[in-house]
């Protein structure tokens, strides 16, 4: 391996799998206890009558978390509220979460079709997110900088070479069995980082392709973990980590790293999985004996699936006509379960239990 100089393409990045111990006795241990935690967290989620109904909630902190890793900030509230309202979207923040969020159901939809991780979704993917402007660097240039300004690593060049390192990444993922599939997550990870093979994007991407791999190893069915969440409390960790393995062959720090961010992100998930069930529960019976004729199971169903609703969900989902969905709705806010406010011309009701789980850290 020749020596790597940061300020000079990277085309010497070796192929996977590594020449490290990649099985080290901490690496084990820690693959085991995070293995347990995401088995716990999927399991739960297999087991929720109705998985389905939190998971446009769930993408959406993901895809706002993994914004938010690249400096795009916009607060719950404005996310949520935008994504029901019916007025244009103008915020490019906003603009810019929504479309991680088409890009990871994107990805999500390709593995039902093809159950592999290949060159050709990495680039579906990043052009959802870039909204078309991007694909494989076919121009020299492209180099990763420190907050002060300083290169600190510059990707390989060549469009040849980079695809052809892609095709390697493609080839260990699909095909090398014989590795825990946490640690290959960790290992996949830093090598398309490392490929960086486009000219923005490639942490967004990285991060909806660990899901993607979570999922089409049978490790979480349902990709409802908010790995982003710990990056982003780990950040400086995280690029040091990157560094290490490039500069000095420093695996086993780094895939500790990863599967930490699996541990706690699974630990923390179901924790939150928990409370917003038994909300439900609690806000469900709470209507029910409060407001029998309001309550059905259907309209609290509605009331959990994102945190802004408004007349039309309920209409749409036949639980009543404009006038009695109205009426609902009133009635809810008049004994404290929703809250209303005004977009523009609208009128959107905000369940702000869901909205304060959500936002606890
Ligand atoms: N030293 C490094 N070696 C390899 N990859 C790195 C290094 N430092 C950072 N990276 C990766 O590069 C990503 C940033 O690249 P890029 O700007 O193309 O992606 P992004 O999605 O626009 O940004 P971000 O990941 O910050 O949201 C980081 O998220 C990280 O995964
Ligand atoms: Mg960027």
């Amino acid at each position: 391996m020749s020596k790597f100089d940061r300020k000079i393409p990277y085309n010497d990045l070796p192929l996977l799998p590594p020449k490290a111990d990649i099985e080290t006795k901490s690496i084990l241990r820690k693959t085991i206890s995070a293995g347990r935690a995401l088995a716990q967290l999927n399991g739960t989620l297999l087991n929720l009558p109705n998985p389905t109904l939190f998971l446009d909630t769930i993408y959406l902190q993901e895809a706002k978390a993994s914004s938010e890793v690249e400096n795009i900030i916009t607060t719950n509230d404005e996310l949520y509220k935008s994504l029901v309202a019916d007025r244009k979207i103008e915020n490019s923040a906003i603009k810019e979460v929504l479309s991680y969020k088409e890009a990871l159901w994107l990805g999500l939809e390709q593995l039902k079709k093809k159950p592999f991780i290949t060159t050709n979704l990495c680039v579906s993917i990043v052009q959802c997110i870039k909204q078309h402007t991007a694909s494989i660097r076919n121009t020299p240039g492209t180099t990763l900088s420190n907050t002060k300004g300083e290169v600190i690593y510059t990707p390989p060049s060549g469009e040849k070479v980079i695809r052809e390192k892609l095709v390697n990444l493609e080839t260990f993922i699909n095909e090398s069995e014989n590795i825990d599939p946490l640690i290959k997550m960790a290992l996949m990870h830093y090598q398309f980082e490392a490929i960086h093979p486009f000219s923005d994007g490639n942490g967004r991407t990285g991060r909806i392709l660990l899901l993607l791999y979570l999922k089409l190893s049978g490790l979480l069915n349902t990709p409802a973990i908010y790995l982003s969440e710990y990056i982003i409390k780990h950040k400086a960790d995280y690029y040091q980590k990157l560094r290490g393995v490039t500069e000095n062959n420093k695996w086993e720090s780094y895939i500790l790293y990863m599967l930490d961010m699996i541990e706690e992100t699974s630990s923390k998930g179901l924790e939150r999985l928990n409370k917003i069930t038994t909300t439900i529960a609690t806000t469900a019976n709470e209507i029910k004996t409060k407001l029998p004729k309001v309550y059905s199971k259907d309209l609290v169903e509605i009331l959990f699936r994102l945190p802004y609703t408004k007349r039309r969900h309920l209409i749409d989902e036949h639980i009543g006509n404009p006038k009695t969905v109205g009426n609902y709705l009133q009635t809810l806010e008049e004994n404290g379960f929703l809250k209303s406010v005004k977009v523009g011309k609208e009128k959107l009701y905000l369940n702000q239990r869901l909205l304060k789980i959500l936002e606890e850290k």
